[in-house]
């Protein structure tokens, strides 16, 4: 029987190609999104490797919406295999003393509580099931400090600590959870984020010892990798995949 995997922010960027490189495994895809048009784009993607997909439409802040996404993929297939627990926002890039508290709130909500809503209701149904293998995102910001990024550095660190916890309470049910920390690749939130910024863009390639940014399929073969049974072992490790950046830091 074909595995299953859900993906939050599957209509964009990481989550979408993610979902094309496990579909091309021949693993069934739920496809979560607040932006609906983008995640249909995505479930049609994926259809042509030949897998079942279908999209539904979740803010993941909300614990309902995230209950739901999850009810619904597990009536459609029973159970979850796979959960790359990914969707995310970046912040406006200001600094912290001039960001508002509205926007703190926004990215906690989204990246933190979003995260924790997700693995509690998807670890629920993998524990009973007998487990399962998640990633959740993380970020450079995640395991170093760096400036105009507080909130999201916060939220990406609290992405590591929910990870490492998780291990040590669920690695005996079959639980496998694990974070990527992708330093900065080309998916439209980075190329938005650097429109908007774009001296930016230049200083953070002269950060990075590979001198050029990372690109989002070189991250989705991570996590299809940490996903999949090619790491039975592997848990409740943050993956940094960075071009080397953090590790010069
Ligand atoms: N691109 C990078 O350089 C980079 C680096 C490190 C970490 N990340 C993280 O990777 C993840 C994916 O980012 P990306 O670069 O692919 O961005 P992206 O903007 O291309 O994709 C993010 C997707 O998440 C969806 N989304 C946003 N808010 C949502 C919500 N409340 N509920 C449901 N879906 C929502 C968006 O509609 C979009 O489809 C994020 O968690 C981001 O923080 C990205």
């Amino acid at each position: 029987m074909s595995k299953v995997a859900v993906i939050t922010g599957g209509g964009s960027g990481l989550g979408k190609v993610t979902a094309k490189q496990m579909a091309e495994k021949g693993i069934n895809i739920v496809v979560v999104d607040i932006d609906q048009e983008s995640g249909q784009e995505t479930v049609e993607l994926v259809k042509q490797a030949g897998v079942d997909a279908f999209f539904v439409k979740a803010d993941v802040s909300k614990a309902d919406e995230v209950k739901n996404y999850v009810d619904q993929a597990v009536e459609k297939y029973g159970t979850i295999d796979y959960f790359f627990n990914n969707a995310g926002i970046s912040g406006s890039g200001k600094l912290f003393l001039e960001t508002d508290v509205n926007e703190i709130n926004k990215i906690v909500e989204i990246n933190m509580l979003g995260a924790l809503y997700g693995m509690h209701y998807v670890a629920e149904v993998m524990v009973k099931n007998g487990g399962g293998s998640i990633v959740n995102t993380s970020s450079s910001a995640g395991v170093i400090g760096q400036s105009t990024v507080v909130t999201y550095s916060a939220t990406k660190h609290g992405i590591v600590g929910m990870t490492k916890s998780m291990v040590a309470e669920y690695a005996k049910d079959g639980l496998r959870v694990n974070a990527i920390a992708p330093g900065p690749t080309e998916t439209p939130m980075v190329k938005k984020y650097f429109e908007d910024n774009p001296e930016m863009k230049e200083s953070a390639e002269k950060g990075i010892p590979q001198r050029r940014l990372g690109t989002p399929e070189e991250v989705a073969e991570l996590v299809t990798f940490l996903l999949t049974s090619d790491a039975p072992y592997i848990n409740g490790d943050v993956i940094r995949i960075d071009g080397g950046f953090t590790s010069t830091k």
